[in-house]
């Protein structure tokens, strides 16, 4: 188990944390994001895009439920908000993308609780009372980290 908890007071904070996260996630790596509405699951999934290289836009794939970015490795960023039913996550064919090597970066994993491995990364965000824009941000991980 490993465990680094962190506090944000702004979204560049927040995407700061995920560049330096970016890289310790290999390809393959499932992340799970954590946390309500507007605590900044997208924010730090954008931050996670910048360490990999990408220059672009990350939008809410709320809509689009799955949006891939060529980086390297390749992100995928699911957005599970809207997903009808737990089973319907397996139509979305993201085994097949972690297993070509990409990233997964999931919001709203809760949507589907039994589809994700032990071994995916667990980012928790959780507001902080009396500051509006600060959370505490924690990442952690099942298992040994050097025998992925
Ligand atoms: N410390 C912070 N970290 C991330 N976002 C923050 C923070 N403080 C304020 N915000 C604001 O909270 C919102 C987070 O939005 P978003 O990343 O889309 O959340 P989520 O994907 O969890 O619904 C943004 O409007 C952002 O500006
Ligand atoms: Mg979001």
């Amino acid at each position: 188990m490993s465990e680094a908890a962190y506090t944000s007071n702004s979204p560049e904070e927040t995407r700061n944390i995920a560049r330096n996260f970016a890289r310790e996630v290999r390809g393959g790596d499932v992340v799970l994001l954590l946390g309500d509405l507007g605590l900044g699951k997208t924010c730090f999934v954008q931050g996670l895009a910048e360490g990999l290289g990408w220059v672009g836009a990350v939008l809410s794939p709320t809509f689009a439920i799955l949006q891939e970015y060529e980086t390297r490795p390749p992100l995928a960023h699911a957005d599970l908000y809207r997903l009808e039913t737990p089973g319907a996550v397996f139509g979305l064919g993201l085994e097949e993308l972690t297993e070509a090597g990409f990233i997964l970066a999931v919001e709203w994993p809760s949507r589907c609780p039994d589809a994700w491995p032990d071994s995916a990364w667990r980012v928790e965000l959780t507001a902080v009372a009396n500051h509006e824009n600060a959370r505490t941000i924690s990442i952690r991980r099942n298992g040994d980290k050097t025998c992925r």
